[in-house]
């Protein structure tokens, strides 16, 4: 015979899993909005998780009040479950639920419509979360039937700490200004030994790196680079492109261009197990951020990042590759990618189309997040193409940018190591600030790879850099000095 509590047990569990699934949603959500935990999250899967116990914290709310409905044993008319302070049984708490239900309810759907809704309108509907989360734990510890029992009193203790405590980190981290860049420090680069070399397509050469005393490698995330810092005074970067989960080794593919400006023939030349070379990094500035939808667009040796992007996604996340080549024999991992998501991959090698694909017509109407690294030609349509918050660029050559007058010299005051420095015109404010002993961690000094970020305090910057938008770098009050100067007389950098 079925128990005759049968529905009062569902009640009381799926309160608490609704419970539960709410703090886990809150915490997750904290998570991704402040990314505390930058250096080891995947901001890919922390949306994901954040996602599922919001949808569980649903469903189970929704179950709750079904049973409390179906339970002849408290008799709850579904009057008393639906409309705040009709029931007769403690009505503040029991209303308190019901808010918080309808909360969370405004929440979810908003974000299913989040590419539908204005992005204030969304995040103002958010800050609903943490209200319901709060209405929650008021409403199980006030009116829950299990309030005398300690297993119930420990649960609540720690899900009503870990909302304060998540409430707590994003006030703070909202109201705190930006966090000031890493400290970068001109620390000599490490050397790596070569493990191994291979070819990956037609001039596309696999490089493993490892660590000479076989140590650990530092963590990285999909987007990295490392500068490789070669005989005769040259440095290049290069997209990692191996598994971030594999501490042991680096791996990175080198195209030996026609174009090559020394770099990568040297590679391609000395390149071999046993070598060492003298390795910095890893850098990101090319970071894959959250999306709900990803068109992922590669340019030749630009599937290096991408490739790293694409194995870190979850496995439901939707996605697109559109892989572009001169032809398949010079295209790195493209048998590879197109075998493991034929779905997703679109592989279009010049030699067999004949013409490059209709990026116009590939990307119309999408609200997806687009990544793009390649040739300027192919960044220079996308940025024609998609709204700028939806666009994120890793460029092999530097934008062109033209002074808004003449070259001017100009004075620049290091806080931190108290130094007035004079930058003429004809001198670029890295090589000024490395002249007067300032170290300053730089890389590819094109601004491109943003390795030489500064903080700046006081004046107005002029950015010449490709490596993020002005407006980024104003909010952020960042300035790359290898190619940046100063629109006033003088900065001031947190140097
Ligand atoms: S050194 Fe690469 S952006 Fe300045």
């Amino acid at each position: 015979m079925t128990d005759p509590q049968l529905w009062w047990y569902v009640a009381r569990a799926s309160g608490l899993v609704a419970w539960a699934a709410m703090t886990g949603s809150v915490v997750w959500g904290v998570l991704l909005a402040t990314r505390v935990l930058r250096s080891i999250d995947n901001p890919a899967w922390l949306q994901d998780l954040h996602r599922w116990l919001g949808g569980t914290a649903l469903i189970m709310a929704g179950l709750h009040m079904l049973s409390l409905m179906l339970d002849t044993w408290t008799h709850f008319s579904p009057t008393e479950v639906l409309v705040p302070f009709a029931a007769g049984y403690r009505p503040l708490p029991i209303a308190m639920g019901i808010v918080a239900f309808y909360l969370l309810v405004a929440v979810y759907g908003s974000t299913l419509l989040r590419p539908r809704m204005p992005q204030r309108f969304w995040k103002a509907l958010h800050y609903g979360s943490y209200a319901s989360a709060i209405l929650v734990s008021f409403h199980a510890g006030w009116s829950g039937s299990d309030v005398g029992s300690w297993g119930y009193r420990l649960a609540a203790f720690t899900l009503l700490g870990l909302t304060t405590v998540a409430v707590l980190v994003r006030v703070l981290t909202a109201a705190a200004p930006l966090p000031p860049p890493p400290r970068r420090h001109a620390a000599p680069p490490r050397p790596m030994t070569v493990t191994a070399t291979y070819p990956l397509a037609r001039e596309v050469l696999g490089v493993d790196l490892s660590m000479q005393d076989g140590t650990e490698l530092p963590i990285w995330t999909p987007g990295a680079h490392v500068t490789l810092y070669l005989p005769g005074g040259l440095t290049r970067c290069y997209s990692l492109c191996g598994d971030p989960a594999d501490r042991s080794r680096y791996r990175i593919a080198v195209h030996r261009a026609g174009s090559s400006r020394g770099g990568s023939t040297w590679l391609h030349a000395n390149a071999a197990a046993g070598a060492i070379l003298d390795v910095s990094g890893p850098d990101n500035h090319f970071t894959l951020e959250p999306a709900p939808e990803y068109i992922f667009v590669a340019g030749g040796i630009g599937i290096t990042p991408i490739r790293a992007m694409i194995e870190a996604l979850p496995a439901h996340r939707r996605w697109r590759l559109v892989y572009i080549g001169r032809s398949r024999a010079t295209m790195a991992f493209s048998g590879e990618l197109q075998q493991r998501w034929p779905e997703h991959v679109s592989v279009y090698a010049r030699d067999e189309t004949g013409v490059r694909p209709d990026l116009a017509r590939i990307l119309d109407g999408t609200t997806a997040a687009v990544y793009c690294c390649g040739p300027a030609s192919m960044t220079e349509e996308l940025a024609a193409l998609v709204p700028a918050p939806r666009l994120h660029i890793e460029r092999f050559t530097p934008i062109s940018q033209q002074l808004d007058g003449p070259r001017r010299a100009f004075e620049v005051t290091c806080t931190r190591s108290r130094t007035q420095v004079h930058v003429s015109a004809h001198q670029s404010l890295l090589d000024a600030l490395e002249s007067a002993h300032l170290p300053v961690y730089s890389s590819c000094r094109e601004g491109i790879c943003g390795a030489c970020q500064l903080r700046v305090l006081a004046g107005h910057p002029e950015h010449l850099d490709s490596v993020v938008g002005d407006e980024d770098k104003d909010r952020a009050d960042i300035i790359y000095p290898c190619v940046s100067r100063s629109r006033t007389s003088s900065l001031t950098l947190d140097l």
